[in-house]
């Protein structure tokens, strides 16, 4: 019986020594350890052993048991000790390593654009004044010297909704109408920026939405000279110094004169180039001086009052201003194009 309890730790010792994960190691104990084990079994047969045996039989038994105890302890300390180890040496985190670069958005060029013509505009005393994009028939139109049925409403072609007499703005027009209602009578100067939309065949040059910065000055001396002063000092400023304007008549039903401001193409400087189609000019808004209906519908008595105003398309503006060529570049989501600015 000692010879077997010696064999037993012996082999006991042996397999340990192979264990070589927790797996091994938890089939080991069952093996040896555990209740069904052979030492187990050894301890429970004791009492059937002869009086002379038992002593020495159990010390024995007692002895190997602690044994082979005390080595699974000890290479189930060296078995954890080594998966740390091991952890911490794979799983080590290396601080010294480049960051990801993180990357940077920015300003919409149409934004940034607006952003420009609002600085200038500031600076000559203009307010930012923002009218709704969802409007009504009147305001877009009727209050605008458009009754229903004028034939001028051709001239922009509307997105209408399911409710009766309720569009998306086809310019920045209407707020004229509402500023004034809310000011009347004092002296007005303001810019009106926003979206405006329009049912049109998108191409290369127009778009179903764009930005419109209307510009609005109501008081009781304000002459065309004003006008043309000050679209002519907006020009300089946004184009540079040197840059030449010139205006057309025009018409629009809200003024009266119209006018067309163009800006000498700065491509060929006034020689004749694809982008000014050969006329060395290159449009950039409309304007006049506000109706004496509009006026009068904005609540100022026009024989008292006189005014100007003038709309401009800020993408056009930004096209010319950076060369871009396709106004649908804007609205694409095109991460190359937008970060060019
Ligand atoms: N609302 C006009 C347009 O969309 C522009 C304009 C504004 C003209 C103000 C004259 C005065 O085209």
């Amino acid at each position: 019986m000692l010879e077997r309890l010696t064999e037993l730790e012996n082999k006991a010792l042996a397999e340990l020594e192979q264990a070589a994960g927790q797996a091994d190691l938890k089939a080991w104990k069952v093996k040896y350890l555990g209740r069904s084990a052979e030492l187990a079994t050894i301890t429970a047969g004791l009492r059937d052993l002869s009086k002379q045996e038992r002593p020495a039989v159990g010390r024995r038994a007692n002895e190997v048991k602690n044994a082979i105890e005390k080595a699974y302890e000890a290479h189930f300390e060296s078995l954890r000790a080594e998966t740390l180890d091991r952890s911490l040496r794979e799983e080590r985190l290396d601080v010294t390593l480049p960051g990801r670069s993180v990357s940077h958005g920015r300003v919409h060029p149409a934004n940034q654009t607006l952003r420009q013509i609002y600085a200038i505009w500031a600076e000559m005393g203009f307010q930012v004044y923002l009218s709704r994009e969802v409007e009504s028939d009147e305001y877009n139109f009727a209050l605008l010297n458009m009754p229903e049925h004028h034939p001028a409403r051709d001239m922009w072609d509307t997105f209408h909704t399911t409710e009766p007499g309720v569009l998306l703005r086809t310019h920045t027009s209407p707020g004229q109408i509402h500023v004034m209602r809310e000011r009347a009578p004092e002296p007005i100067r303001v810019i009106l920026p926003g979206m405006c939309y329009r049912y049109e065949q998108i191409t290369a040059r127009s778009e179903i939405q764009f930005n419109q910065v209307e510009g609005l000055a109501v008081g009781r001396h304000i002459t065309f000279a004003d006008l043309k002063g000050t679209l002519n000092a907006f020009a300089r400023r946004m184009f540079g110094q040197e840059v030449r304007t010139r205006f057309r008549a025009a018409h629009f039903p809200f003024t009266e004169p119209s006018a067309e401001m163009d800006i000498e193409c700065f491509i060929c400087s006034g020689e004749g180039c694809q982008v000014c189609k050969r006329t060395g000019w290159l449009e950039i808004l409309g304007c006049g001086m506000v109706h004496p209906i509009v006026l009068h519908n904005g609540g100022y008595d026009p024989h008292v009052f006189s005014g100007f105003a003038f709309g401009m398309g800020t993408e056009r503006i930004a096209m010319l201003k950076y060369g871009i060529e396709d106004i649908r570049y804007f609205w694409g989501n095109d991460l190359r194009f937008l970060e060019q600015f």
